[in-house]
């Protein structure tokens, strides 16, 4: 049932707000103040002593682990290693029973995360699962996790998952710092109020959808599009990139912004769209001055901003403005007009959105 959405991708992206609020339902309590994962407080001495993180997953999945990666390492101090479970798996990689590996996987059912999983517990790693098809291969392989609680995804596009997984990242993030003592209480204090935020703030975000579906119409003629973001807004430009490509058959890349200088930008004309992740965070001057190279070239800029920003509003060719929110948990805004654009750009052109040729929703074969 679509819910009197024309497809489920639609559905389930408007659905992020409450799917949230489940993913986060008795395990961010902010009359407490507290993060409460129960896999964390079974298994405490594992998570605790880890010496690394590995973590293994697939195409969206592996997008939210690049994120999980930045926020462990800031706040636990832990080193984390993401990796393609189709590369991990096949690589001889070195795993000892020091390692934790967190497995990813919205369907519980990918072929290749599933072997990376069992070679890591084969060679002595405690393996976490952050699955959302309850009962399913991977969750049954581990030896704990936790759900992210979306509902079903039924769109080949991953969406609600993977800001599913990204929270359910954050509260693992949050909970193990507190856990180390490696976060200040005021930093804790404030990322858990904020994250219980986050669900009403991507409802205000999800208000921007007719304005993104008239912009979309804008760039339906492009063959190529570069989405650019940095620190916790690469791996964001990196999913937006593949949502575009995946469903409106579009060729996308996402790249660090810093890296632009070092290749694409020799691909920039006056064809050619560049999305950029520019909110107001530390990264931000240097950011501007990449979208001031795009348009010295005669790129178009679809700028995704912190609202207020007025610098890049007077050079950017279309902006979206999110609320603002504190850095690590950007990317749960930023995310969604990315979702929205290429959505309505696919529709424009006339693809079969919630079932985009030569692709399957779970991808049981390697
Ligand atoms: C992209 C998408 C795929 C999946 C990937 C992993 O929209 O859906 O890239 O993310 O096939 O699938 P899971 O998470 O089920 O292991």
């Amino acid at each position: 049932d679509k819910g009197g959405y024309p497809h489920f991708m639609l559905k389930e992206i408007f659905e992020q707000p409450d799917c949230l609020t489940n993913c986060m339902r008795g395990r961010v309590n902010v009359d407490t103040d507290n993060v409460v994962l129960s896999a964390i407080i079974d298994y405490k001495k594992q998570l605790i002593n880890a010496k690394r993180f590995i973590i293994v997953a697939c195409g969206t999945s592996w997008h939210a682990g690049q994120i999980g990666k930045q926020m462990i390492e800031n706040f636990c101090r832990i080193p984390v290693e993401v990796e393609y479970a189709s590369e991990f798996r096949y690589r001889n990689p070195v795993i000892t029973s020091d390692d934790v590996v967190i497995a990813i996987s919205q369907s519980g059912e990918t072929a290749d995360t599933l072997a990376a999983v069992k070679l890591a517990k084969d060679n002595g790693a405690f393996i976490y699962g952050i699955c959302n098809a309850i009962g399913s291969s991977i969750p049954r392989a581990t030896n704990t996790g936790s759900y992210i609680h979306v509902g079903p995804e039924i769109g080949v596009a991953s969406t609600k998952a993977f800001t599913g997984q990204v929270t359910v990242l954050t509260m693992l993030a949050l909970a193990l710092a507190k856990e180390k003592g490696t976060i200040s209480s005021s930093d804790y204090l404030e990322i858990v109020k904020e994250l219980h935020e986050i669900p009403e703030k991507m409802k205000k975000v999800l208000e921007l959808n007719d304005r993104i579906s008239e912009l979309s119409r804008i760039f339906t003629y492009a063959h190529n599009f570069l989405y650019l973001g940095r620190g916790y807004s690469y791996p964001v430009a990196l999913e937006g990139a593949l949502k575009l490509k995946e469903i409106s058959y579009i060729h996308a890349e996402g790249y660090p912004a810093a890296e632009m200088k070092h290749g694409p930008i020799a691909l920039i004309d006056s064809d050619m769209p560049v999305v950029v992740i520019a909110t107001h965070n530390a990264m931000y001057e240097k950011v501007l001055s990449n979208i001031q190279e795009v348009k010295a070239r005669k790129g178009k800029v679809i700028a995704i901003v912190t609202e207020g920003d007025d610098n890049i509003s007077r050079i950017a060719d279309e902006v979206i403005e999110l609320p603002t929110t504190i850095e690590c948990l950007e990317p749960l805004l930023a995310t969604i007009p990315l979702q929205l654009l290429a959505y309505h750009i696919a529709v424009c052109k006339g693809k079969n959105v919630d079932q985009p040729r030569n692709l399957a929703k779970s991808v049981t074969v390697e």
